[in-house]
């Protein structure tokens, strides 16, 4: 297969890029650009400068098309498993154009990535070589088959794929099979971790099962087995790296009411099933409706807390009283934080929204018993 790394160097490919991005910033289209341009694998050079363009706030200028970033690992994801996971020599199984790798680079003496698709390996290729990356050695071919031509690695990582044709999402789907990629690495280590997509349900393995968030919200679940397994179940908050672990789904003390504060929780907790872990004296369980939300009657305060709100107001959960809980309250604008379906919620908004007069901004929830009205804390 080939790419643009077969027509041009990447010096080339550098300028194309940045005349094309420039062209694309003013408003230039794809054909005009091109013949302009006058170049080989065109359209693939225009995808790898707009994933540039969307990408742009983070670092370096590396080599992905549209379709690799939306797949691509988190810098902050990347960085946190490259600290969990230092050793000696790692493997990356499916490394993708890269990013896993480069970050593994920081904190690993060696990388073996493998990637058997001939394009994303060619890319990440091309990235080690831009950042001059010596420690990182590349395999273009399947994962399992693989095996056999490694020595030694003392951790093997992989960030697993979905089949395309998935209805479900399920572990055996996931490429590469895990329990084949396993049988096939432990005679090199029983120290793995596994990324796998972290809506899987009903998950009956003996591991770690790790759930990361960015801002509050669900990222990625990582398995570790072996040595690196710490607990049953953990959740990390990035870009924080508070964790919280134990024993998964304590029940817990819940307030039909919803008293002074309110405040949400991080995804990765919920997911995890570790909320009572990160429960503060005082604080219980409000609502699992819509989201998982905790109340206190007086300020608490966790690292898993993404937001925390003061109620103004609480009363039936009907449009009347509600309309009038706002009106009291001074709302200007309402966010709904209730069970509203997306397509729908600019209109429900709308509802609440007509004919208020105050200027505050503020928040809706609304759960089986009551509805809230709440301002924002932090
Ligand atoms: C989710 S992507 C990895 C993204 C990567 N971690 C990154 O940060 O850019 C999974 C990768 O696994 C590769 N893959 C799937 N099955 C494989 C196999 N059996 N052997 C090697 N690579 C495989 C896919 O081609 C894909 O690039």
């Amino acid at each position: 297969m080939q790419t643009v790394f077969d027509f041009y160097d990447q010096e080339e490919i550098e300028g194309y890029l940045s005349e094309i991005e420039s062209m694309l910033r003013k408003g230039h289209n794809p054909e005009k650009i091109q013949a302009s341009l006058g170049i080989e694998c065109f359209e693939e050079m225009l995808n790898l400068a707009k994933a540039r363009m969307k990408n742009e706030k983070t670092g370096e200028k590396l080599y992905m098309g549209l379709e690799d970033l939306r797949f691509a690992t988190h810098q902050d994801v990347a960085d946190y498993r490259a600290s969990r996971l230092r050793c000696e020599t790692i493997i990356d199984v499916g490394c993708g154009v890269g990013l896993q790798s480069i970050a593994f680079a920081k904190t690993c003496s060696k990388v073996i990535a493998i990637e058997v698709d001939e394009r994303k390996a060619r890319y990440a290729e091309e990235n080690f070589k831009k950042l001059g990356l010596k420690n990182v050695e590349l395999i273009k071919d399947e994962a399992i088959k693989s095996a056999k031509k490694i020595k030694k690695a003392d951790i093997i990582f992989c960030d697993t794929e979905r089949a395309a044709e998935e209805t479900e999402r399920s572990l055996e789907t996931l490429r590469p099979n895990i329990k084949e990629l396993m049988k096939a690495y432990s005679k090199l280590t029983k120290d793995f971790c596994i990324e796998i997509p972290p809506q899987i349900r009903d998950l009956k393995i003996k591991c770690e099962k790790e759930y990361l968030s960015i801002d509050g919200k669900l990222n990625r679940l990582d398995l570790y087995f072996g040595n690196l397994a710490k607990s049953e179940y953990s959740a990390v908050s990035l870009p924080s790296k508070e964790r919280v672990e134990g024993k998964t789904q304590k029940s817990q003390k819940k307030s039909e009411k919803a008293l002074r504060y309110v405040y949400e929780v991080d995804e990765a907790v919920v997911k995890a099933g570790l909320t009572s872990n990160i429960t503060p004296k005082g604080c219980l369980l409000y609502s699992e409706e819509r989201q998982t939300l905790l109340t206190s009657e007086k300020h608490a305060s966790s690292p898993f807390f993404t937001k925390t709100y003061k109620v103004l107001a609480t009363c039936d959960p009907t449009q009347d009283k509600i309309t009038n809980g706002l009106k009291k309250s001074g709302a200007g604008s309402v966010v709904l934080r209730a069970k509203v379906k997306p397509e729908e919620y600019w209109s429900e908004k709308k509802k609440y929204e007509t004919g208020m007069t105050g200027n505050k901004k503020l928040y809706l929830f609304v759960t089986s018993k009551e509805a809230l009205i709440a301002e924002i804390i932090s």
